[in-house]
């Protein structure tokens, strides 16, 4: 905390997006890049690390996928954010089962954090697995783009409208210089693209504007009309078009105040889903439907291999097994909450799962 007391000291203030990117991903402090914040010992834990299914679900739906491309003699799996490497390693796992598709496979992984791409690497030992610094150098295809709480991560700005201004929503030092605070700067329309989309109004004054999450979509929209492909992203988010603060932050499984462990706990906020979409769109993409995790996980059959599985468990281990994907389903937990976009080209006909 002390180290970003110290930057506000040399400037007044700091838009949202540029002090979630400081206190995130700064080489030297950022939350990401020092500590491993994933599972129970951790922050907080993630579908992968919840169940093995979740990872068997995604794998069996690439193979599906690349089969209603046709079989390519190559495809390129490209994981954004993979975290600490279990869902690549379980998708490997299930992978080798279709031999054919694992003849033409090579995976990409987009990781920001050293100390991440550290515990990956030290997991993940296969060749057909590389890290890349950037998704724009990826020059051959079709590419599956798939991240699991990756755009949640990234960090947003919010805009507020009054009357017909614009003001952002920046970070500063409180007045008694210890603490931090939020305060608004007035804007020009022009730092907001997609305006005719984001749309605000008297009645919908507010909007989290996911600044890095458009470059990407842009990108991968720019890579599948090139390469062919398809997005599929699971994240924790809202399809309604309303306009709300979503900005919270977690440590130790329990929300916190945001300042009150600058560095120390993760900052997130929800993917607005209606907005992905019509950006999505924008670019030409077809988003057919987004789900919840729930429907996606069930209609790819994850009950069905369970009650497989569960005939060679001892009564203890089905418990666990089922126990684990009541996590994943139920409304109460990740269920409803956490929803599946999938994004093809306009004349795209898959949709397994959805
Ligand atoms: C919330 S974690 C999710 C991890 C993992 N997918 C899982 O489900 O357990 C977000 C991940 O995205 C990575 N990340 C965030 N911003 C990134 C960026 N701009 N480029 C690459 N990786 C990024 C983080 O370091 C972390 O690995």
């Amino acid at each position: 905390m002390n180290k970003i007391i110290d930057i506000f000291k040399k400037q007044e203030s700091i838009p949202l997006d540029k002090f979630i990117n400081m206190v995130l991903y700064d080489k030297k402090f950022g939350y990401y890049m020092k500590k491993n914040p994933f599972g129970t010992e951790g922050d907080f834990i993630t579908s992968p690390l919840i169940s093995n299914l979740f990872g068997e679900m995604i794998a069996v739906w690439c193979v599906a996928y690349w089969e209603y491309l046709g079989k390519p003699k190559k495809i390129i799996i490209v994981e954004l954010g993979p975290g600490e490497g279990s869902l690549c390693n379980n998708l490997l796992k299930t992978f080798k089962k279709f031999k054919a598709f694992y003849n033409c496979l090579e995976i990409n992984l987009l990781e920001i954090s050293g100390k991440l791409k550290k515990i990956q690497n030290n997991k993940i030992k296969n060749s057909k697995v590389k890290w890349i610094n950037s998704i724009n150098n990826i020059n051959y295809g079709p590419i599956i783009f798939f991240g699991n709480e990756f755009f949640d991560s990234l960090p947003i700005k919010q805009i507020y409208k009054k009357g017909n201004l614009l003001f952002e929503k920046h970070v500063a030092l409180s007045n008694n210089k210890e603490n931090l605070k939020f305060l608004y700067k007035k804007i020009s329309k022009k730092l907001i693209q997609y305006n005719d989309i984001i749309n605000l109004s008297s009645s919908k004054n507010m909007i989290e504007y996911p600044i890095e999450a458009i470059e990407y979509l842009k990108i991968i929209s720019k890579k599948i009309h090139k390469f062919n492909g398809c997005l599929l992203a699971f994240d924790y988010g809202y399809i309604l078009d309303k306009n709300q603060n979503t900005l919270q932050s977690v440590m130790k499984h329990r929300y916190k105040n945001i300042f009150s462990q600058v560095g120390n706990s993760d900052i997130t906020s929800l993917v607005n889903f209606a907005l992905f979409n019509k950006i999505l769109r924008k670019n030409n993409l077809n988003v057919k439907k987004i789900v919840t995790q729930r429907e996606f996980l069930q209609k790819m059959g994850i009950l069905e291999r369970a009650n497989i599985l569960s005939q060679k468990m001892t009564f203890k281990s089905k418990a666990n097994m089922y126990y684990r994907i009541k996590r994943l389903l139920d409304s109460r937990e990740m269920g409803d909450l956490f929803k599946v976009l999938f994004a093809q080209k306009k004349d795209g006909k898959f949709s397994l799962g959805f």
